[in-house]
C-alpha cells in the first residue's frame, strides 16, 4: 500500500525568497512510487507555489462564502488545486482555541468541497501519563466528536493523523512516541474510522523508518523536518 508522507511547515518560512529557495532543494528529493508526498504551506504560498508535490492547506474553514471576515473556505482551496487539508492540529486546538464542534463542521465543508482531510488528534502528557487506555479513551473521545458530521460511510474517507502532543517537536521535552506505542494507538483508532491513519509527533530523516516499516502505520506527518530538504528526502525514503 502507497504510505503517505505530508510535509506541514507551519507557519514557516518568512518570506518568499525562502519558500522558492526551500521548494527548490524539496523539488530535487526523489520520490518512489510507493510514496505519495505532499507539502502544507501558509495559505498565501499556496497560489505561488511551483513544485512537483501535491499541495495541502493547514485549515480551512467550514463554511463555503460569506461574511467570515479572515476566514478561507475549502472551495477556495480547491479551486487552488490543493488536494489535503489538515484539520484539528493541535497547535489550533491550543493557540487558536478551535472546539470539537467547529472542528466537526470543517471537516464536513471540507469533505463537501472535494479535499481529502488529514485530521489530528492526539492526547497531551499528562493523559498519556495516567496509560494508554486514559489517552485512547481521550482520543476515541475526539474522534467521536470531530467525526459526528459525517455518514457513517465516510468515516473512513478521512486520514487520521495521531500526533501525541507531547511529541510535537516544538513541545517542551518533547521526544518521538515509539513506534509500537505509536501503533498501538493507530490500530484503536483504526477500529473507529477505518480508515488510513499516519503518525506525527517528532519524526525525522533518522527514526522515521521505524514507524514507516510497520504495517498499521500509513504515513508520517513530519513538521520541524519538512522544512529541512536532507532530512525530508530521508523520510520520503524511508516511506518507499
Ligand atoms: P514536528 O511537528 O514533526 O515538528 O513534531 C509535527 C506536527 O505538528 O504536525
Amino acid at each position: 500500500m502507497q504510505k503517505l508522507t505530508i510535509g506541514n511547515w507551519k507557519m514557516n518560512p518568512g518570506s518568499l525568497v525562502e519558500v522558492k529557495k526551500l521548494v527548490q532543494s524539496l523539488d530535487k528529493v526523489k520520490v518512489g512510487k510507493n510514496v505519495s508526498v505532499a507539502i502544507c504551506p501558509p495559505f498565501v504560498y499556496l497560489p505561488l507555489l511551483k513544485t512537483k508535490f501535491t499541495l495541502g492547506a493547514q485549515d480551512a474553514f467550514g463554511e463555503e462564502k460569506g461574511a467570515y471576515t479572515g476566514e478561507i473556505s475549502p472551495s477556495m482551496l480547491k479551486n487552488l488545486g490543493v488536494e489535503y487539508v489538515i484539520l484539528g492540529h493541535s497547535e489550533r486546538r491550543i493557540h487558536i482555541g478551535e472546539t470539537d464542534e467547529l472542528i466537526a463542521k470543517k471537516i464536513k465543508g471540507a469533505m463537501v468541497a472535494g479535499l481529502k482531510v488529514i485530521l489530528c488528534v492526539g492526547e497531551p502528557l499528562a493523559m498519556r501519563k495516567k496509560g494508554m487506555a486514559a489517552s485512547k479513551k481521550y482520543v476515541e473521545g475526539q474522534l467521536k466528536k470531530d467525526l459526528s458530521l459525517l455518514k457513517p460511510k465516510d468515516r473512513s474517507k478521512v486520514i487520521v493523523a495521531y500526533e501525541p502532543i507531547w511529541a510535537i517537536s516544538t513541545m517542551p521535552g518533547a521526544k518521538p512516541d515509539s513506534p509500537e506505542g505509536a501503533a498501538e494507538m493507530i490500530v484503536s483508532i483504526k477500529k473507529i474510522t477505518k480508515g488510513k491513519v499516519i503518525y506525527g509527533g517528532s519524526v525525522n530523516g533518522a527514526n522515521a523508518r521505524g514507524f514507516l516499516e510497520r504495517k498499521e502505520i500509513d504515513g508520517a506527518l513530519p513538521g520541524g523536518a519538512s522544512l529541512k530538504p536532507e532530512e525530508f528526502r530521508k523520510i520520503i525514503e524511508a516511506a518507499s
